[in-house]
């Protein structure tokens, strides 16, 4: 039987709607016009699924806003790292999701602003949820995870090391962490978050939850390595080798793209194994899962 991903594309439907509705309107600025720009329409959407299938297997008893509200909150804070990931000062990309990337089109300082804007915008986002079985202090909690995620700990350091040992050979170990803190945070940080919105939890399963999405965050990254020196740029709808001129330390780079592949394999057997030892139905988690790791863009 043929796989039925339908559910990744109702969801693609779901959560371009729910960013329409978090963005400023687009004809108040230059600004507002760039963010409309770089964040909709375009991507994989996969920290937004993620957040949705969570949302999904726990049977959250929330209004379907509050949901869109947390899927919105996590993709503005990828979609923020990616204008900024592009610009000259760090990976000097000219293209993202197929279109002239966010400071080509609009300028640099445009560009920084509308990653500047869209950021505190995604934390905004959570406070304003109106749902009665949403406490504040769980909003505060939301906030917390996703405010460290992105912050000086989080990403934002991951993106420092990936660019300081750009022409350095560093070991391993050294890469994982930086694949860890530049992506597995936020990933890690939209599962925990929606979590969070099931109080009664219990400690285990949110343990396996967070371990899940620590092993697929991982493996994500390990993946984006593979494809910049597998893939075209037609298909990925961002420059091919990249990383590559940009001397910078990779998966495929530090050992080879066979093992690379299994270690992205057996980090996505690892998370199967997560979702496979809940009691809730993780099927489409899975699914989405082998998707992370099979893809071609
Ligand atoms: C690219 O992320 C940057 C990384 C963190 C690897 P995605 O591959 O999720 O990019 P989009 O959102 O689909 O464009
Ligand atoms: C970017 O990693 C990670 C973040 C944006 C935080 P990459 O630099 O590998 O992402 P791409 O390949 O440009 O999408
Ligand atoms: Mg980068
Ligand atoms: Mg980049
Ligand atoms: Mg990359």
């Amino acid at each position: 039987m043929i796989d039925d991903f339908s559910f990744l594309e109702k969801n693609q439907k779901r959560i371009e709607k729910a960013l329409n509705k978090a963005l400023p309107a687009k004809d108040f600025s230059n600004i507002t016009e760039a963010i409309h720009y770089s964040v909709l329409d375009g991507g994989k959407r996969i920290r937004p699924q993620l957040i949705y299938l969570v949302a999904d297997s726990l049977n959250l008893n929330l209004k379907d806003e509050t949901i869109d509200a947390m899927a919105a909150s996590g993709e503005l804070i990828h979609c923020y790292s990616l204008i900024h990931d592009d610009l000259p000062a760090m990976d000097n990309d000219d293209l993202r999701r197929g279109k002239p990337s966010c400071h080509i089109k609009f300028g640099e300082a445009s560009a920084i602003l509308a990653g500047d804007a869209i950021q505190p915008l995604a934390l905004e986002i959570i406070t304003d949820i109106d749902d009665p079985n949403l406490s504040a202090k769980t909003k505060i909690k939301i906030i917390s995870i996703f405010s460290k995620a992105c912050g000086p700990f989080g990403m934002v350091e991951g993106q420092n090391r990936d660019i300081k040992s750009e022409n350095i050979d560093i070991s391993l170990e050294e890469l994982d962490k930086i694949h860890i803190l530049k992506t597995g945070k936020l990933i890690s940080a939209c599962v925990h978050a929606t979590c969070l919105l099931k109080e009664d939890l219990p400690e285990n399963d949110l343990k396996a939850f967070i371990k899940f999405a620590e092993c697929i965050g991982l493996a994500f990254q390990i993946k984006d390595d593979i494809l910049d020196c597998t893939s075209s740029t037609e298909d990925l709808g961002k420059p091919a080798n990249s990383d590559e001129n940009l001397k910078k330390n990779t998966y495929p780079k530090l050992i080879g793209l066979e093992e690379s592949n299994s270690r992205a394999d057996s980090l996505c057997n690892e998370a199967i194994q997560c979702l496979k030892s809940l009691p809730y139905n993780t099927e489409k988690l899975i699914k989405l899962s082998k998707f992370i790791v099979e893809r071609t863009h």
